[in-house]
């Protein structure tokens, strides 16, 4: 959290150069999103407590000492060598966090912008990501052990991007009754699938746009199958994320009873 109080009293730094205080009404006159109010006022928090920004008034800070987000990032790196995935994920965020706030980056591009190394590496490997991934995994083998032998098994997996969640999810799954659609909005992902899943036969690749509906796009016309939605999503006019149902956030898999 250190570390996240330096890149934000950075990113501060480089919004707004020559205030001698910082309000968020001079960060929005700096190009600050309003709708980045609360990640902002959580980051500014993070740095006060670390001391790198100090309080002086209710809504106004000031920075406190140079702020060395670098030096910090490769101490971590050097300390906590196997964390080094989640490291450098969080540090290429953190280092686009002003044009992040300004909304001039999406953030979730970032761990995509070089190749598809790092967020393969990222969703693969950290615990932030397998967890959910195990138990969406545990979850799945419940359903397959209760689902009809004499019907076929349909899964539909939604934003399977890199294949992190696929990855686990493949070897408990019968492979003469399966039918499985690995699905992303960018074809991208797709290609790639496909030389990593070789070994899958029972595996098709398709483009899939949550915000536009998938049985506008052809998906889940079948009656019964397992939908895994592996991703972290707000459909367009949806809820803010704070007012969103928590389930919506999370990895799921959600079997849909087989119909008569
Ligand atoms: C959190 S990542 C998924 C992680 C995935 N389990 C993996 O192993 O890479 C979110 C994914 O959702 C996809 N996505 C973003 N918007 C989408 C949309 N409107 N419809 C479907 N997928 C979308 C992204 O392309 C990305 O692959």
């Amino acid at each position: 959290m250190q570390t996240v109080g330096h890149f934000t009293a950075a990113a501060i730094r480089e919004l707004v150069p020559d205030a001698h205080h910082v309000t968020m009404s001079n960060l929005h006159a700096a190009g600050v999103r309003s709708s980045q109010d609360r990640l902002l006022h959580h980051l500014l928090d993070a740095a006060v407590r670390h001391g790198v920004l100090a309080l002086e008034a209710p809504g106004r800070w000031r920075l406190t000492e140079e702020p060395t987000p670098e030096a910090m990032f490769s101490a971590l790196l050097a300390d906590f060598p196997g964390d080094a995935v989640m490291t450098v994920t969080y540090g290429t965020c953190g280092q686009h966090l002003a044009s992040v706030l300004r909304g001039d980056t999406d953030p979730l591009e970032l761990p995509f912008s070089d190749s598809d190394a790092m967020a393969t590496r990222f969703y693969d490997g950290t615990p932030v990501t397998t967890r959910p991934i195990l138990l969406a995994r545990r979850l799945l083998e419940h359903s397959v052990a209760h689902w009809p032998q004499d019907r076929p098994l349909r899964i539909l997996e939604v934003g399977a991007g890199t294949g992190a969640t696929t990855a686990v999810l493949l070897p408990g799954l019968p492979p003469q009754r399966t039918h499985y659609s690995y699905t992303d909005v960018s074809p991208a992902f797709l290609t790639r699938a496909k030389s990593r899943f070789t070994a899958y036969d029972f595996i098709d690749y398709q483009v899939l746009d949550l915000d536009r509906g998938p049985t506008a796009q052809g998906f889940l016309r079948h009656r019964g199958g397992v939908e895994c939605v592996a991703r972290h999503h707000r459909p367009r006019g949806d809820p803010a994320p704070d007012r969103r149902p928590a389930r919506r956030r999370r990895t799921s898999t959600r079997a849909r009873k087989p119909q008569p």
